[in-house]
């Protein structure tokens, strides 16, 4: 059995509206709307929950029961930070679960609103032989590690080789047995600091390999506010055909400004 989790706990401070990210409408739907749509078409899924922002859950419910989405079910309060959300999701998910029972759990940011089919596949695929899988790609850029000194401001201290190096994206897909453990030892470090779960197995299961799946570059993080602009031009490549898909011909459009952008929808 497995089980997407949605994590929509976050009010997006960046983005910086007066309403959550993934409230807000991209190509004539909710943020969030988009990732539940992907979520409620992937055969590999059997059933998703939400976890949102306090004062927001009456928001999904609506939305849900306006697309008539079959396999969401539940909505409950996320947490005040990332990590603290995945928890509330692990607790509601154990109540559900008899004894020595495991299943599977996809961790999702409902703000990536461009998740492929193939990607999600691709990890429920990975978790037949690993109890911890993550999703993420090549970076163009350059990254470099720096260090603030004081009032001169920063200064690198290294650049790792790049070719090494991936941007991790989501899902993380997990066996919930493991990631329920991870943060049971996490739990015993006064410490504990992490944005993401894998970091959490990485640090506290150490003896359990991550396996990664090639995610993709459609899949970004609407995080800043140009991200909302450039979500709404993904998806209308995206209405044209899969994201994997996208014709030339669509593509040439939309760079040269045939194709009409309307926010909102
Ligand atoms: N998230 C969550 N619970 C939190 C914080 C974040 O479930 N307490 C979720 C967000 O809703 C989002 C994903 O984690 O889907 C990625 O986080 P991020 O982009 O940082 O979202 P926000 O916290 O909303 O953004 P910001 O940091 O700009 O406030």
């Amino acid at each position: 059995r497995t089980t997407a989790v949605i994590l929509a706990g976050g009010t997006g401070q960046r983005v910086g509206l007066s309403i959550p990210k993934q409230l807000l409408k991209i190509a004539g739907k909710a943020v969030i709307e988009h990732t539940l749509t992907t979520f409620e078409k992937a055969d590999s899924i059997d059933d998703v929950i939400v976890l949102m922002a306090p004062g927001y859950v009456p928001d999904i419910e609506k939305i849900v029961a306006k697309a008539g989405f079959t396999k969401v079910t539940k909505v409950i309060e996320g947490g005040s930070t990332r990590n603290e959300t995945t928890e509330r999701a692990i607790a509601a998910l154990g109540e559900g679960l008899a004894e020595g029972e495991d299943r599977n759990v996809l961790f999702h940011d409902a703000v990536r609103p461009l998740l492929s089919q193939r990607v999600i596949d691709d990890c429920v695929a990975a978790l037949e032989r690993y109890q911890a899988v993550d999703v993420a790609i090549p970076s163009a850029d350059t990254i470099i590690v720096t260090r603030t000194h004081g009032e001169d401001g920063e200064f690198i201290t290294e650049i790792p080789d790049r070719s090494r190096l991936r941007r991790g994206q989501t899902p993380q897909a997990f066996k919930l047995s493991t990631i329920r453990r991870a943060y049971e030892v996490a739990a015993g470090d006064p410490n504990f600091q992490a944005t993401d779960d894998c970091s959490v197995v990485l640090k506290y299961l150490p003896d359990v390999p991550i396996h990664v799946v090639a995610g993709d570059e459609y899949n970004m993080k609407v995080t800043q506010p140009v991200d909302v602009f450039i979500a709404d031009k993904l998806f209308q490549l995206a209405s044209t055909a899969a994201p994997e898909q996208v014709s030339e011909e669509a593509y040439r459009e939309l760079l040269t400004g045939k194709t009409m952008v309307v926010f909102g929808g």
